[in-house]
């Protein structure tokens, strides 16, 4: 299994170009396969979900090549069949595929997705929007089988702003008959990227980005070409590791209004960002003031963030909250965090409180998920001595070439 090996403390400066977005190319790439004719994906990340999407499209036997960041897929001589359940665990995108494949065939066969240990995750919303299309569910354990003798578009209201529900949805009513309309969606950027590449093909979805989705179904998707919006998480996880250990760092290809309730809340605690039109440059402080964070569905701080900040939280003086709203298991690495030296306690596994200013201390940890693992890098990097992160294939699932981008900014990291 490899680790990564960091010697902590060195200060980070140069440029840092930020990736395609994991969770939004994750779903371009299910989506794509609505469409008969070539569709192109630029900007792709290159991490291992999107290995894992490429293997399901092998499986379906859709074509993909890719082209440095560049996906070429042609879906013509695609086969509806049921997607092992290994490949369907590997992550939680997996399951876009069972609504392209229901939307196309109104027929799927599939297995519960995979994805982070971070909570109960549950696809009751997802299921609820293809009932309410006309099809029919039927749960055998982990196992559904989905029919539908005809889609027809319907009103469906969201339980809860769901990315993976709004998404799932958004790509069965595309080729239903009829209007869809969807409401308290999910605002993600990543939902209005998705619509737009639907909208694109020839799809006509309406009001992605705002509360309520309109789609009115089409019988046909034509070729395109879409590039994928930048990782906000891992800007954000950047300009983090900027405030902690910066000198000029330049984090360029970012959209800064993606990750502005981090940059606010970075500002409150004194930090020095300057942003500018598509980058953000980042200069460290001696002093940091404790504050207050709550998850909540975008436009509010992102859950994925939450655990990336805590290392910075450890550097503020006084006392910061993180109250944990989405998730009911993101504090996962807190024992290794306090490991290293932090003081945090967390309370029924929504709250954490972190004590500051703590110094933090070399030692062996292991990534417990994709953002615990970011979470405890960012700590490695501002120890004192030597850190070692064992279990890193969650970390190289989301962050693209994270080692080398690292490395060249002044790190000191090691594969190993
Ligand atoms: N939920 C339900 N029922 C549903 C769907 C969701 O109860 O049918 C609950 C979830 O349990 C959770 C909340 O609603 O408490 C939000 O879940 P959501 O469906 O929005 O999350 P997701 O689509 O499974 C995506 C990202 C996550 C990110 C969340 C929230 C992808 C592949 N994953 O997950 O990303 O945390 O939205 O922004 O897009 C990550 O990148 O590390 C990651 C976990």
């Amino acid at each position: 299994m490899a680790k990564i090996k960091i010697e902590g403390k060195h200060i980070l400066t140069g440029e840092v170009p930020i990736s395609g977005s994991k969770n939004s190319a994750v779903a371009l790439i299910p989506a794509a396969i609505l469409c008969d004719e070539e569709v192109k994906i630029s900007n792709v990340p290159n991490i291992s979900d999107i290995d894992s999407l490429e293997e399901i499209l092998s499986c379906l036997n859709v074509k993909v090549s890719r082209d440095e960041n560049t996906l070429t897929i042609d879906s013509s001589k695609m086969i509806n069949r049921e997607i092992p359940e290994e490949m369907t665990k590997k992550l939680r995108a997996s399951y876009y595929f069972m609504s392209s494949l229901l939307g196309k065939y109104k027929h799927v066969e599939m297995y519960f997705p995979g994805g982070c240990t971070i909570g109960e995750r549950p696809i009751d919303q997802t299921l609820k929007g293809y009932r309410a299309l006309g099809a029919t569910v039927i749960e055998d354990g982990d196992h559904y089988t989905i029919d539908a003798k005809e889609l027809v578009g319907s009103r469906v209201y969201l339980d809860m702003p769901s990315v993976g529900a709004t998404i799932n949805t958004m790509l069965v009513a595309v080729r239903a008959k009829g209007k869809t309309i969807i409401e308290n969606v999910a605002k993600e950027p990543e939902i209005a990227n998705v619509a737009t590449f639907l909208n694109n093909m020839g799809a006509k979805i309406k009001g992605a980005g705002t509360d309520t989705i309109t789609i009115t179904g089409v019988n046909y998707l034509h070729r395109s070409f879409h590039e994928v919006i930048p990782d906000r998480i891992e800007a954000g996880t950047f300009v983090i590791l900027g405030c902690l250990l910066g000198e000029n760092l330049k984090i360029k290809n970012v959209i800064p209004s993606h990750i502005e309730a981090l940059t606010s809340k970075l500002i409150e605690a004194g930090a020095n960002i300057q942003i500018g039109d598509d980058e953000i440059i980042v200069n460290r402080c001696e002093k940091y003031r404790a504050v207050k964070i709550k998850t909540l569905p975008y436009p509010g701080f992102p859950t994925d963030l939450q655990q990336p900040i805590i290392p910075f939280l450890t550097q503020c003086t006084g006392v910061s909250t993180v109250e944990e709203t989405i998730y009911e298991n993101r504090f996962q690495n807190i024992p290794d965090t306090i490991l290293m030296g932090a003081d945090i306690l967390v309370k029924n596994n929504r709250l954490a409180k972190i004590k500051g200013v703590t110094p933090l201390y070399g030692a062996d940890v292991s990534a417990t998920d994709l953002r615990g693992g970011a979470s405890m890098l960012i700590c490695a990097l501002i120890a004192e001595g030597t850190t070692t992160i064992d279990n890193i294939k969650y970390i190289l699932r989301g962050y693209d070439d994270i080692c080398q981008k690292l490395s060249n900014i002044g790190a000191k990291i090691e594969l190993i």
